[in-house]
């Protein structure tokens, strides 16, 4: 049973990880309007992958005697400079989210709530790759600079990328869920 202290908590922070992936649409949309189809998808990409965060969390909370709920979603910013500006942005927000998570372990530890802590370090373990990624890709986009052939070929190459679930979770169908956080549980 989650305390009143750590249902809000954890609604709060599915409620930015849902504004993460509307921030990430936002980026895929924009430079779809600018012709960058590859950038485009990396982003679609990262949006589904903040979709699956959110509803991870809220699906913990629902079934761990909390009540998930919705809320309004701030709106993201629309466009950027240039493609620099904008994976520089996803370097940025990705560790302000790792901070946010880490904020969250330490409500789980004040209300001694071991259950969450453990079902935290998925998302701790992932903000760790998405660090990486983030560092992965601005680099490539930093070393294309503004030239048009090499933004090109990094447009192409991070278009490559595909999305998955994560193992043993996905948001569809609910039927799924009950096994797949019942481990997770206390
Ligand atoms: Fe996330
Ligand atoms: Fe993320």
């Amino acid at each position: 049973m989650l305390s009143e202290k750590m249902n809000e908590a954890l609604n709060a922070q599915a409620n930015r990880e849902l504004y993460s992936s509307y921030l990430y649409l936002s980026m895929s949309y924009y430079f779809e309007s600018t012709g960058m189809t590859g950038f485009a998808s990396w982003m679609r990409v990262q949006a589904g992958e903040e979709l699956v965060h959110t509803m991870k969390m809220l699906d913990y909370v629902a079934n761990s005697g909390g009540r998930a709920k919705m809320m309004a979603v701030e709106a993201p910013q629309l466009s950027w400079a240039s493609p620099m500006q904008a994976f520089q942005h996803v370097w940025n927000h990705e560790r302000m989210v790792t901070g946010l998570i880490h904020a969250l372990v330490r409500v789980a530890e004040s209300e001694s709530d071991e259950g969450t802590k453990r079902f935290l370090q998925w998302y701790l373990e992932e903000q760790v790759e998405e660090e990486e990624s983030s560092d992965r890709v601005l680099k490539i986009v930093q070393a294309a600079g503004s030239e048009s052939s090499a933004l090109k070929a990094a447009d192409k190459e991070l278009g490559q990328r595909r999305f998955k679930f994560p193992s043993g979770f996905e948001i569809f169908p609910y039927s799924a869920i009950p096994t797949t956080i019942g481990s997770l549980k206390k």
